[in-house]
């Protein structure tokens, strides 16, 4: 069933949908409670500022329609409305519950939708803006979330990735080869009782390159708006638009 963005105007905040892969799913439901607080330390609270970086790369859209695409605790979708103004429409989609319920307590305006990238319970051309933070990294199929990113966005929207991408340069390879696997893993499993830090780390080291990434987008029909990287390349922009 693919719904109208507009129907999460009026609708229930939370809208259930199919929920699959249930082991990064249920890893994620499982972490919601300090994810928040373990993002900022790990980073040094960086992520506000990358975050915000990708937010002002993005043109300045009235009345936007803005889906968060496995939008988590909902921090890319607040970023963005200081950023660039309120949207028309805010919608943070994910397969984890407790995590948009997480993002629910911190704005009431927030439309949550449980749901998979893979299968976007939108219809086509509804969308003028996806952020997307540090969640395609999580995706199997990542081909599969690009589609279905092209599918839902409008001709001359937007597709912003801010993601932790598998290391090129000295710096980032050092951190993340050397120190992270040190530092994260055991952090994690003090402050959230979990070993999903460990994946976090395996996730970064086994994801693909931004040009890698960027190839990907084009294939999916996108054409490529900018890459930057941030810290050194710690983190990256990818922008595409769908023409
Ligand atoms: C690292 S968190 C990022 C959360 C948020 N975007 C942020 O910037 O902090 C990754 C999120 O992606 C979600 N996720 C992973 N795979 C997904 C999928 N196939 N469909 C929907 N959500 C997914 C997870 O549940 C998790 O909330």
């Amino acid at each position: 069933m693919k719904y109208n963005a507009d129907v999460f105007i009026t609708d229930p905040p939370v809208i259930f949908y199919l929920p699959p892969m249930p082991a990064i799913r249920e890893m994620f439901d499982q972490i919601h409670k300090r994810y928040d607080l373990l993002n900022h330390l790990m980073s040094a609270s960086r992520d506000f500022a990358w975050r915000k970086a990708c937010c002002k790369r993005l043109p300045k859209k009235e009345n936007a329609v803005v889906l968060d695409l496995c939008g988590g605790t909902g921090d890319f979708s607040i970023a963005y409305k200081k950023n660039n103004g309120e949207p028309k429409l805010s919608m943070v989609g994910d397969f984890a519950g407790k995590m948009l319920n997480a993002a629910a307590k911190k704005d009431l305006s927030l439309k949550l939708i449980q749901m998979d990238a893979t299968q976007v319970p939108l219809v086509a051309n509804s969308v003028d803006i996806i952020l997307n933070g540090f969640g395609m990294r999580n995706i199997r199929d990542l081909d599969t979330a690009f589609s279905e990113a092209f599918r839902v966005l409008k001709h001359g929207g937007y597709f912003a990735t801010l993601e932790f991408f598998k290391p090129e340069r000295t710096f980032p390879k050092l951190f993340y080869k050397k120190i992270a696997p040190l530092v994260i893993p055991f952090a994690g499993m003090v402050l959230s009782k979990h070993n999903a830090y460990r994946y976090l780390v395996l996730s970064i080291l086994s994801f693909i390159t931004p040009k890698e990434y960027a190839a990907k987008a084009r294939n999916a029909g996108f054409t490529l708006r900018c890459i930057k990287a941030l810290d050194g390349g710690l983190a990256h922009i990818v922008i595409c638009e769908k023409k």
